[in-house]
Parts: structure tokens; sequence; C-alpha cells
């Protein structure tokens, strides 16, 4: 028996409808339920051949689990070890790489240092040039967390002054400064195990509960290619990163889809916000892949996906070298300050530092499932 399991948090619909559904459909051997974890240890597996996470960005302890889970030979959903890295600017860059639109943006030091640093800390930070951002981004613009979620700290911004006043608000968050995209259709996009796309008009501006009560404004053969350019973006974007179950935002300007958001890993399926067809959709699509990836799942294996960014592969040459350090000489506790050089059985052992550097192989493209 192979079983599919759901981790969840405060959501009330999607978790009950996509083990029903699992339960109704899947071949014999192949079963659904709510995770049961009780002691967690190292290197042991839990009884599960897939897990949809869907709530580990608030939990450390559930996120350190399912990476043992993993380790095991569950396929995790989505990929905890990506999910560990990503943030929105590594995102954006990653965007362009691909070539999908997304607004101009720069990433900020923190208003405040983080705890335990000083000034010395930052000896390797300039001043920032304030008048070159904002001449750079313009306004009106965005201030949001580099890493956030659910609406948290996103600010829009008319002036410097504005500026000025969100960023005293934001403490040790690492903010986004970001163009404001000035928008005429607006959506949001299901990408469910790198094939299957939703692409939902959305409404920002609506209180929560209406936001998908819209319509698409883009009519006719422009209305066709918007479509289109858009479901190729979503499926570029998910293969990057790497992720099985998450949604893509775009502003749509001047005809061009432009990407806010898309590292949503475990994104909003509420019926009573994205309404009974987009959840529908949602729970077959879901079921659909856990299935798929129960059967395919290996025991004691890798079964997660990783975006094509992430190779499995060393950087360089693969000489190994070891040294035994030699006991550090006994010293007095020095009283002074920061002491001049490193204790000499700290420093860099002889053999490693004068061996020959690794050559630099050159990456082979390979790409992981
Ligand atoms: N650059 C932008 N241009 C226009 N609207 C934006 C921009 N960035 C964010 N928004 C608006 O703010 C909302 C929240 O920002 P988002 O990046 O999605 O943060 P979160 O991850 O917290 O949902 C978006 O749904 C969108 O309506
Ligand atoms: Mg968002």
């Amino acid at each position: 028996m192979k079983k599919i399991g759901i981790l969840f948090g405060q959501e009330n619909t999607f978790p009950q409808a996509f083990i029903d559904r699992i339960n109704q459909k899947a071949p014999e051997g192949i079963m659904a339920e709510f995770v049961k974890i009780d002691q967690v240890e190292q290197h042991v597996a839990p009884d599960y051949a897939v897990i949809v996470d869907r709530i580990s960005q608030d939990v450390p302890f559930y996120r350190a689990y399912l990476k043992n889970a993993a380790l095991m030979g569950t396929a995790v959903i989505n990929n905890p070890f990506w999910w560990s890295a990503d943030e929105k600017f590594f995102n954006n860059a990653l965007a362009v790489r691909l070539g999908v639109p997304v607004p101009k943006t720069l990433l900020l030091p923190s208003k405040e240092r983080p705890t335990d640093t000083s000034e010395r800390s930052f000896r390797n930070l300039s001043m920032m040039e304030w008048e070159a951002a904002f001449q750079h981004i313009g306004f009106p613009a965005y201030m949001k967390p580099h890493s956030g979620g659910g609406w948290k700290s996103v600010y829009k911004l008319n002036s410097p002054d504005d500026f000025f006043r969100a960023y005293a608000e934001t403490g040790q968050l690492v903010m986004l400064f970001q163009e404001s995209i000035d928008f005429t259709d607006y959506f949001r996009c299901y990408c469910i195990g790198g094939t299957e796309v939703l692409i939902m008009p959305y409404e920002p501006r609506n209180e929560p509960h209406l936001r998908y009560a819209t319509e698409m404004k883009t009519t006719g053969e422009a209305g066709e290619k918007l479509l289109a350019t858009m479901k190729e973006y979503v499926l570029k974007l998910n293969e990057g990163l790497g992720y099985d179950f998450n949604t893509v935002e775009f502003a749509v300007r001047d005809g061009i889809p432009i990407a806010i958001d898309f590292g949503n890993p475990a994104p909003d399926a509420d019926i009573n916000s994205v309404g009974e067809q987009n959840f529908e959709w949602v729970v077959e699509a879901a079921a659909n892949m856990a299935i798929a990836r129960a059967q395919a799942q290996k025991p004691g294996q890798d079964n997660l996906t990783w975006g094509t960014f992430v190779h499995p592969h060393r950087a360089a040459g693969h000489d190994t070298h070891f040294t035994v350090a030699k006991p550090a000489a006994a010293k007095k506790p020095a009283a002074k300050a920061a002491p001049k050089a490193a204790p000499k059985a700290a420093a860099a052992p002889k053999k490693a530092a004068t061996a020959k550097a690794p050559t630099a192989k050159k990456p082979k493209a390979d790409k992981a499932g």
C-alpha cells in the first residue's frame, strides 16, 4: 500500500476534498489520509510515499520533518529544500534569465541591523544612494519583504516621503523596492505538476472574498494571445523553480503579462475564496498529480522535483584532502581588543592550502527529474 498524506494548517476545505478525491479515484494500492506525526527520529522513514505540504512555511518543525522524509524517499510536494532557499529577489532574477518580464526591482538592506550585529558587520556595504534608486524605480512603487506572503508588510508608495515612512516601519525585514505595474488585467494562475495550468482573472483591489469574482478585460485575438503567453510563462517559471504546486500572478500592462508573485507553494485553495469552479479544478489536478507521484515513487530514493537552475553536481573537481589539526597552544585569554590573527592551529592547513586548485570543469547541462 502506498500512502499519500496531506500536511496542513488552519485551512478547512481543501485538505478533506483532496483526500476524498484520491480515495474515490486512486487505483488499488494507493490511499490518502491526513499526515500523522508523532516521534520524529533522524533517518527513520515516515509511512508516506507522497506528502503534500501546505503549512511548513509557518512551522519550522514540519519543515525539518519533511526534509528527513525526503531523504528517506517520500515525494514531498513542494520540495522542502528549495522552499527553504526560495525568496522573491532570486525568483525575480531567475525570471529575467528565463525571459519572463518582471517589474524593475532593487534589494534594500534592512532598515535595522540584524540582532547581534554592529556597524562593524557592515563594512562591505556602501551607503544607499536613495536619489538614484528613486530615479531608477520611479513612483508609484511597491515595497515588500523579499521573503514574505499573505500581503504582509506590502506598501504602495507615491513619493520619497511615503518611502521613508514605510521603510522606517520595516525593522529587520529585507525589502524589495519595485516598480508599480499599472495594470488593465490581473491574473492568478495555478500550476500543478509542472504541466497543468489554470488561469484565473483576479481583482486584487476587491475585498478578499470577491477577488476571484471578476472577468478578463482583454478580448478577441489579443485575449487569446495573452492567455497563450501567460501559460508559456507559468510553465517556464515553474520549471526553473522546480515547484509542483504553485500560483503565479501577472499584472498586464500594454498587453504584456508581467510576473508579480510566483513563489506561492501553498497557494490559497479555499472554496470560499477561489470559488466552486476553481476549487473543483485544483482538487482534481492536485489529486491526479499526487496519484501519479505515488505510482512513480521509488522508496529510499530522491523523489523530489528540482528546478532546472539547481544542478545536482559539484561545481569543481573531486580531489579530497584531510588534515588533523594540532591542538591550539594554550594562551592566556587576551584581555585586549580583537585578536590580530587567528590562532595557528585554526589557520588553513598547509597541504590543502598549497594543493592545486581544482580546475573548474564545464558544468553539464543535466536536468533533474
Ligand atoms: N509591482 C507591483 N505592481 C502592481 N501591483 C503589485 C506589485 N507588487 C505587489 N502588488 C500588489 O500587491 C499584492 C501583494 O503583493 P505580492 O507580491 O503578491 O505579495 P504576497 O506574497 O504577500 O502576496 C499583489 O497581489 C498585487 O495586487
Ligand atoms: Mg501575492
